[in-house]
């Protein structure tokens, strides 16, 4: 099979610029995305560096011209797309119920879920035109339960597991995988600016049951086997990516 044309929002840092890599390292065409043309261009010269084509495209997912306007020029620059990574997002404000703003609520849901749901809405539309391909879209172990004062991010992160399910549904006959997956802690920026300082980090990794947090590139790892032919009967499931963090919570101290 040639190369995957990938596409990637959030592509300059963390989990979606490892995907990046990662895909251009198996010679991939990686059309990567993100608001800040600058460290864009020069990303696109480290992914050619590794052996794939690549081509940068400004974008913000929260304004439907750009969304368009990134899977047109994807589609014009390589024909097709066959996986789509749907990770830009962001933390927005921690704060309890009672001091959450409307704002708060804005800054959160546009960029996670509308612009989920505008990626979504374009990628299908030249998938579906051209028999299929595979979307993977980015939750978080918070879309599978809550935690004090992250309601906002929260909710923006299930809202992504349910638009995942429905879509799925609607790809299926027509080809079109829709999967998300759900990292737990994972060492990138956000990761840093959530925690604060390292006292708080080791605090953290202490309870997490790996006693570390992930990597940007085993989530990318993932992405690359649900992107790929060896996930072709799997949509419509989140795959959490959380080093056991889910699995339960170790009540007894030594357990
Ligand atoms: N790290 C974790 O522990 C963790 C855990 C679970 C889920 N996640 C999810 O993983 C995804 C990637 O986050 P990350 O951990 O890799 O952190 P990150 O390095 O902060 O990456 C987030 C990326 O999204 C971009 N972005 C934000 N708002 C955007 C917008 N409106 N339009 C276009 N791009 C936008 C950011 O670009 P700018 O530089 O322009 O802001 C940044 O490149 C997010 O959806 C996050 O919620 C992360």
């Amino acid at each position: 099979m040639s190369a995957p044309v990938v596409v990637i929002t959030g592509a300059l840092s963390g989990i979606g610029r490892a995907t990046a890599v990662a895909y251009a390292r198996q010679g991939a065409d990686v059309v990567v995305s993100g608001r800040r043309p600058d460290p864009g261009k020069e990303l696109t010269g480290e992914l050619e560096a590794l052996g794939g084509r690549a081509l940068f495209v400004r974008a913000d997912v929260r304004v439907e011209d750009d969304v368009r306007d990134l899977v047109d020029q994807a589609v014009d620059r390589f024909g097709r797309i066959d996986v789509a990574l749907n990770n830009a997002g962001t933390e927005g404000r921690s704060a309890p119920i009672t001091a959450v703003t409307a704002d708060d609520y804005a800054a959160a849901f546009d960029t996670n879920v509308k612009g989920t749901l505008l990626c979504l809405k374009h990628e299908f539309r030249v998938m579906r035109e051209r028999g299929g391909g595979s979307i993977v879209n980015v939750s978080s172990v918070y879309g599978r339960m809550g935690y004090p004062e992250i309601a906002v991010y929260a909710g923006s992160k299930h809202a992504v597991i349910g638009i995942t399910k429905a879509a799925a549904l609607e790809g299926a006959a027509h080809g079109v995988r829709v999967n998300a997956i759900a990292p737990g802690f994972t060492r990138t920026g956000m990761y840093e600016r959530v925690t604060g300082d390292e006292g708080t980090r080791e605090a953290v990794n202490s309870v997490l049951p790996m006693h570390r947090p992930g990597t940007p590139e085993e989530v990318a790892d993932a992405v690359l086997f649900l992107g790929s032919g060896r996930a072709a009967y799997i949509t419509g499931q989140t795959l959490t990516l959380d080093g056991g963090l889910m699995a339960g919570w170790p009540l007894f101290p030594g357990a």
